[in-house]
């Protein structure tokens, strides 16, 4: 059965992290009845785990000679010549009040003695202008703040349902979307817009900083609506996770970037510098850069080590480590490591997606209802590399202007009545086996890709995929992973260059000539 009960709404979001609830709280303030449905717990999603902070340059906080431009700049050099220059100048322009916004709701930075927010430096910033809270637990307190301000505005959330498909009007028009729960019970929520929060795609490595929820569903539900995505490619790999062990699996605790913003620096088994003469930034250099660079570090197994290297954040010591860096310190101690006195042993995961569902800096898709905003999104901002600390940012603006698109799209009479909405039976897709599908995906379309390592993973695919009705969340995961995977191995291939997270071993020059625009995918009808 297609739907065993119904609900209504003016805006579906699905998704509970920092673009979602934005949304959500900024919608209900428009007026909006709002409904968030999100798979897991409200605080399930990746938003929790970030830990450096929110890039921002705030009018009274900011340092002298730090300003919004050079901070559109820093993102652009980042971005490797694939932002979007207007994105950017939109998003990262609207940062200022988006936190100014964020705090009103509650949420609590770290402050210095002197009353101004404390700031830190990350990658590819030119400026000590990250903002961050708890020390290294800054999305912990941005999901803290958002979840008390959803629940004391009573925004309706539904956990526990994940979104199977998008329901549409005869003229294809998005007006709602079918769910399941935890059980298996579907129902439908009709409305004329529907945002996708539903974050990033790190599950489709074996070890990566995300949690288990982040399986690509917002992105192959869109490009089953009919929505065109970009720029997949771009597979943002966090440079120092810890590596606690040959084979590590799953979600790897993050050890943030903030910490060579305070001086650790990288080193191999024999403790030679990881990052000297590779880049004028050194252990600073954009995130991109410092993936790479260890990885070929890795490679050369200098000391007898080739899956890690490490990071000596020894001068710091035990109190810092305890005040600035408390979430790290823990997971290191947790591991049998003490990092005040040790360096820690880390190694590069899948981290970020910085494609995602083509949309504009209102997110708004291709498809008529369709909304995206966060890391399922492509908004331009991030180009062929995110600029590091760029991700909270972007979803705080883009789900407070997603919010306002809606408000204004329905105003307009833009959006279908969602009484038209058809509700369609659960529908089949193909599935991969997911240990199969993140190793190959893991040794073959990770840093340092080829034309045959992409074929490969086709190939493994091809015989591991079979089809399956979409009747539980494992199912509607696994579809999203292996959909997903097929379009990221598609814009990989297609991509014959290196540029940012792309690394192409047979094409290993960037090209200016043929490859400054993104690389844009839609579904056919075949479902390919
Ligand atoms: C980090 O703290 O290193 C991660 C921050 C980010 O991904 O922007």
């Amino acid at each position: 059965m297609s739907a065993r009960w119904a609900a209504g709404a003016d805006l579906v979001v699905v998704g509970s992290g920092v673009a979602g609830l934005t949304a959500a709280l900024r919608a209900q303030s428009l007026g909006l009845r709002v409904l968030v449905v999100t798979k897991g717990e409200v605080d399930d999603g990746n938003t929790r785990w970030a830990q450096g902070g929110v890039a921002v340059v705030l009018p009274d906080q900011h340092d002298e000679g730090d300003s919004v431009q050079a901070h559109i700049t820093d993102t652009l050099t980042a971005g490797a010549g694939l932002c979007d220059e207007a994105a950017v100048r939109a998003i990262v322009g609207g940062g200022p009040e988006a936190v100014t916004a964020l705090r009103a709701l509650g949420a609590v930075f770290d402050a210095r003695p002197d009353g101004r927010l404390a700031r830190t430096r990350e990658g590819g910033h030119s400026a000590f202008r990250v903002v961050h809270a708890g020390g290294d637990a800054t999305g912990a307190e941005v999901e803290r703040a958002l979840v008390t301000a959803a629940r004391d505005g009573r925004v309706a959330v539904l956990e526990q349902h994940v979104a199977v498909q998008a329901l549409r009007t005869p003229s294809g028009a998005v007006a709602g979307v079918q769910v399941l729960d935890d059980r298996g019970v579907p129902g439908v929520i009709t409305a004329p817009a529907v945002l996708l929060a539903t974050g990033g795609l790190g599950q489709l490595y074996q070890a990566t900083s995300n949690p288990e929820v982040a399986t690509g569903d917002g992105l192959a539900l869109a490009l089953r609506a009919g929505a065109p995505v970009a720029d997949l490619e771009f597979v943002q790999f966090h440079p120092t996770v810890l590596y606690t062990g040959e084979g590590a699996r799953g979600r790897c605790p993050l050890v943030t970037e903030a910490v060579r913003g305070e001086g650790a620096v990288l080193v191999d088994a024999t403790g030679a510098r990881v990052m000297a003469g590779v880049h004028p930034l050194a252990d600073l250099a954009p995130r991109d850069v410092v993936a790479a660079a260890i990885t070929r570090h890795m490679a050369r197994g200098r000391g007898g080590v080739d899956d890690h290297v490490f990071l000596d954040a020894t001068h710091l010591g035990a109190e810092a480590f305890r005040t600035r860096f408390p979430t790290v310190l823990a997971a290191c101690l947790a591991a049998g490591v003490d990092p005040a006195v040790e360096p820690i042993p880390v190694a590069p995961a899948a981290h970020f997606s910085c494609g995602g569902v083509v949309t504009d800096v209102d997110g708004r898709t291709a498809v008529p209802g369709l909304y995206a905003a966060g890391e399922v999104a492509r908004t331009g901002l991030h180009g062929a590399n995110r600029l590091a600390s760029n991700s909270l940012l972007e979803g705080l603006v883009v789900g407070a202007r997603s919010a306002e698109a809606v408000a204004a799209d329905l105003r307009g009479g833009r959006l279908a009545d969602a009484r038209l909405a058809v509700v369609p039976d659960l529908p089949s897709a193909p599935v991969a086996d997911r240990d199969s599908l993140q190793r190959v995906m893991s040794r073959y379309a990770a840093i340092g890709r080829e034309a045959e390592g992409l074929a490969i993973v086709g190939s493994v695919l091809d015989v591991t995929t079979a089809n399956r009705v979409l009747d539980t969340r494992a199912a509607v995961e696994d579809a999203a992973l292996t959909l997903v995977a097929r379009a990221l191995l598609a814009a990989a291939a297609t991509r014959t260059e290196s540029r940012g997270c792309h690394v192409r071993t047979d094409f290993p020059e960037r090209d200016d000539r043929a490859w400054t625009h993104p690389t844009v995918l839609r579904m056919t009808p075949s479902g390919q």
